[in-house]
């Protein structure tokens, strides 16, 4: 059984640390984590010692090769520098997306795995969801005629957006990676996987329009802790509420800290953003962006991402020749509809061809989390065909499109030639 280790033990980390406890088929055997509550949970929960959950990824990297792949958790920045060292050291990587933060460091990585023969994997888990799964094999199966069009939404919604995009880890652009890339690299994964064709341009608009103090509210102040009352009660962004609401659903958007500790009081210390008034933090993430894309057979594609939504969900529309398919990756319901006959109806979740392993498809990414770690797990042991994979080239080649569109959107929308 191949012998893993994660590097950044935090929310990602964690879900995979139980994916591994839940499923098998690897075994978990260190953790890199700087927070000491972090490798306290390693070992209290996950059974590991003390010696093998390490303070620092470069701790962990100190020891040379002493597994056989690892999940590399980490913020975005970070990556480049542990995956070059993983790659260096021998590592299979299974990376959490986006790849790097910059284009050179994205194809820095896809040349050293490729040199170095590596495996690594990018956590596209959206492509593992049988919403989606069932829409490539229309495509594949001839059912939609040829792809000439294909409509995406990213609704982030208004509270995500604000824990991730505002008060969280990706506020600011130039400290992670622009909005489009670390939301949306999933989207545009989704579009290059379903056209399955090279893009050759694109354009992009979009900016930060709402979440800046020109739209504070009168009676506002710099943390939620000190806004007036009646300001605070009526504000959607309320710290005070909108936490304890949203960490009932799940940990969400840098909210991994409050675990295990008294919300109030945490808001109450106004110790960093997420304690911040949205109308006051120091962010620059953009909460609204439109891409278009050509693709070398004349296609075309729109991605739209906005923070303005009452749910986080993503909605697709594809048009063929012979027909048409949309739906919600929420519900999981696809619309289909072969031209001149009368539209069908399918739950995505109830396709036994995408629940091999009688996967929960409520669980993370639509089941897609799940998925995506057992076919990392297969892709490091057996190497079996598999009909999602997708290779580090692939991967890095829906970032590109991502970085070209920010480029263009800081242009005014110039269009820019994508090339691989
Ligand atoms: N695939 C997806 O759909 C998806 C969803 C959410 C986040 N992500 C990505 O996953 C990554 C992690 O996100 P997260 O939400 O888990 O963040 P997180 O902040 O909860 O986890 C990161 C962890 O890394 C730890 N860390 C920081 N420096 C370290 C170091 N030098 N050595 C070891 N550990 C260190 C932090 O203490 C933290 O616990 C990000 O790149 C994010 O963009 C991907």
């Amino acid at each position: 059984m191949k012998k893993i280790a994660i590097v950044g033990f935090g929310s990602r980390g964690q879900m995979f640390g139980k994916l591994i406890r839940q499923y098998g088929g690897a075994e978990l055997v260190a953790i890199a984590e700087t927070e000491e509550s972090n490798r306290k949970r390693g070992v209290e929960e996950f059974g590991l010692s003390e010696a093998v959950c390490y303070p620092s990824a470069d701790a962990f990297f100190a020891q040379g090769k002493i597994v056989d792949a690892i999940f590399l958790c980490t913020q975005d920045k970070q990556h480049y520098e542990m995956a070059m060292q993983a790659l260096e050291l021998g590592y299979d990587i299974c990376l959490e997306k986006p790849a790097a933060a910059t284009i050179e460091d994205c194809i820095a990585i896809r040349d050293k795995a490729n040199e170095l023969g590596r495996k690594v994997m990018l956590t596209h888990v959206v492509r593992y969801a049988p919403f989606y799964g069932a829409i490539k094999r229309m495509i594949i199966e001839g059912k939609l005629g040829d792809v000439v069009t294909i409509n995406q939404t990213e609704n982030i919604a208004y509270w995500h957006f604000a824990l991730s995009y505002v008060r969280g880890p990706w506020r600011k652009m130039f400290d992670s990676t622009p909005t489009i890339i670390a939301k949306c690299c999933h989207d545009l994964d989704i579009i290059l996987w379903l056209l399955n064709k090279k893009c050759t341009h694109v354009s992009s608009f979009g900016s930060l329009q709402h979440f800046n103090p020109q739209n504070a509210p009168k009676g506002s102040a710099e943390y939620c802790a000190d806004c007036e009352k009646a300001v605070k009660e009526k504000c959607l962004y309320n710290a005070y509420k909108v936490y304890p609401e949203r960490m009932k659903r799940g940990v969400v958007g840098g909210t991994a800290r409050f675990i295990g500790k008294d919300i109030n009081e945490v808001l109450d210390e106004k110790q960093d953003a997420i304690c911040k008034c949205v109308y006051h933090s120091d962010n620059d993430a953009v909460d609204h962006q439109v891409v278009n894309m050509v693709f070398e057979n004349g296609a075309t594609a729109h991605l739209t991402m906005t923070a303005f939504s009452e749910e986080c969900y993503r909605f697709v529309k594809v048009h063929g020749t012979k027909g048409e398919v949309y739906g919600n990756f929420d519900d999981g319901i696809l619309y289909y509809t072969e031209y001149g006959k009368p539209q069908q109806k399918i739950d995505s979740s109830k396709l036994v061809e995408f629940n091999t392993f009688g996967i929960d498809t409520s669980g993370g990414h639509g089941g897609g989390d799940t998925y995506l770690y057992f076919d990392f797990i297969d892709y490091i042991t057996k190497d079996s065909p598999s009909f999602t994979r997708t290779t580090i080239d692939d991967s890095i080649e829906s970032h590109i499109l991502g970085f070209k569109a920010e480029e263009s959107r800081l242009n005014n929308g110039q269009v820019m030639e994508v090339k691989g």
